[in-house]
């Protein structure tokens, strides 16, 4: 049995199936089974503010080296997968192919000193597939901030026994942070804080990979300084102007700013303003939790890809997705790793 949370409404109990039926009827909930008292060490949300963007020495060179030829192999073979189902066999084979291609990209593109501050760690769920964490642990003996960049590796069919190649939701994201990744390590990247990439498991289950690793760096008391979440970044939807969608809604306001700032500084595409009307993503977990989070996407909500959550979820379904629309939210990722985290000589 599953506790389910619908918008505004005191959770209820169902099963596994009555949870994929209201999915199907177009439902939005969160699956709080395993985090009923996420955010309640919190007494109020933390309030913090974020300085305008001030590195481009640091950031500038490094968007240079990002590149769309990693991204497209990556995805090509991530959207590959029957489905990525948090529950099925080839959900967790598709989990342990992405710890090793990140492993990979670590070896081959860290310097020796700095493969020393990087480590990739699985974080366990009950359901098979894991989440993933991988940290480059800051400089600085002083600051235990960590800044936290997210998308998550799960795919669903609305009938999740359906295949589900999940190439725009989210194997868009998961390869777009792991450019970001490799561009920053391939740098020498030495953040003054600690910077985090996390590749959740089973957000399409109701947030339940991102709800778990929250809730465990609230009881840890870690401090999160800022988490932005990537989920879907490849779709230009044909007559529209290409554009980076920032979500206005349950997410931190300043923090927000921030990345329209990084926008107008870093990428060659304009932001709009969008919003989902409810928690559709993993930085929803962080908010719950009491940590400032954002959300950029593809488009504006209403443009945004309509083949999710089907078999249509292909990289070659149309000329709409677009890898070079991914690559400027692998800048984004970039930007906002350098501009929070700090870089230290
Ligand atoms: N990527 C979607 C969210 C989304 C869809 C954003 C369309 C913008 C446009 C995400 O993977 C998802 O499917 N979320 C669920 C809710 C979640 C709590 C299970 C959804 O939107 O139904
Ligand atoms: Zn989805």
């Amino acid at each position: 049995m599953r506790l389910v949370e619908l918008e505004g409404q005191s959770p209820v109990w169902m099963s596994e199936l009555e949870k994929i039926k209201l999915k199907a009827k177009g439902v939005n909930f969160l699956d709080i089974t395993d985090a009923q008292d996420l955010g309640l060490q919190f007494k109020a949300l933390r309030t913090s503010s974020f300085p305008s963007p001030n590195a481009a020495d640091k950031v500038e060179p490094i968007l240079k080296t990002l590149s769309t030829k990693g991204p497209e192999e990556n995805l090509k073979k991530f959207s590959s997968f029957r489905t990525r189902y948090y529950r099925s066999d080839t959900g967790r084979e598709s989990q342990q192919w992405l710890l090793s291609k990140i492993s990979e990209v670590t070896a081959d593109n860290a310097s020796k000193s700095l493969r020393k501050l990087i480590s990739v760690k699985e974080f366990p769920h009950s359901w098979g597939q894991n989440s993933i964490i991988v940290r480059i642990n800051g400089t600085s003996t002083s600051d235990d901030g960590v800044v936290v960049i997210g998308a998550h590796q799960d795919s669903t069919n609305m009938w999740p026994f359906l295949p589900a190649p999940g190439a725009d939701d989210d194997g868009s994201g998961s390869v777009t942070i792991l450019e970001a990744y490799r561009g920053l390590i391939a740098a020498d990247f030495r953040p003054v804080r600690a910077v985090e990439f996390h590749w959740y498991s089973a957000e399409e289950g109701g947030l339940l990979g991102s709800q778990a690793v929250a809730k465990a760096y609230e009881i840890s008391s870690t401090n999160v300084l800022a988490m932005s979440q990537f989920d879907m970044t490849a779709w230009v939807k044909r007559g529209t102007r290409e554009e980076v969608g920032i979500i206005t809604d349950f997410v931190d306001p300043d923090l927000t700013t921030f990345n329209k700032e990084l926008v107008d500084k870093y990428l060659n595409i304009p932001y709009v303003e969008t919003k989902c009307g409810y928690a559709c993503s993993d930085h929803a977990s962080w908010r719950k939790a009491g940590y400032p989070s954002s959300f950029t996407i593809e488009s504006s909500f209403e443009n945004s890809n309509k083949n999710i959550h089907s078999v249509n979820d292909r990289i070659d379904i149309s000329d709409e997705f677009s890898f070079s629309h991914m690559l400027e939210f692998s800048k984004l990722a970039v930007a906002f790793a350098v501009e929070l985290a700090g870089w230290s000589e």
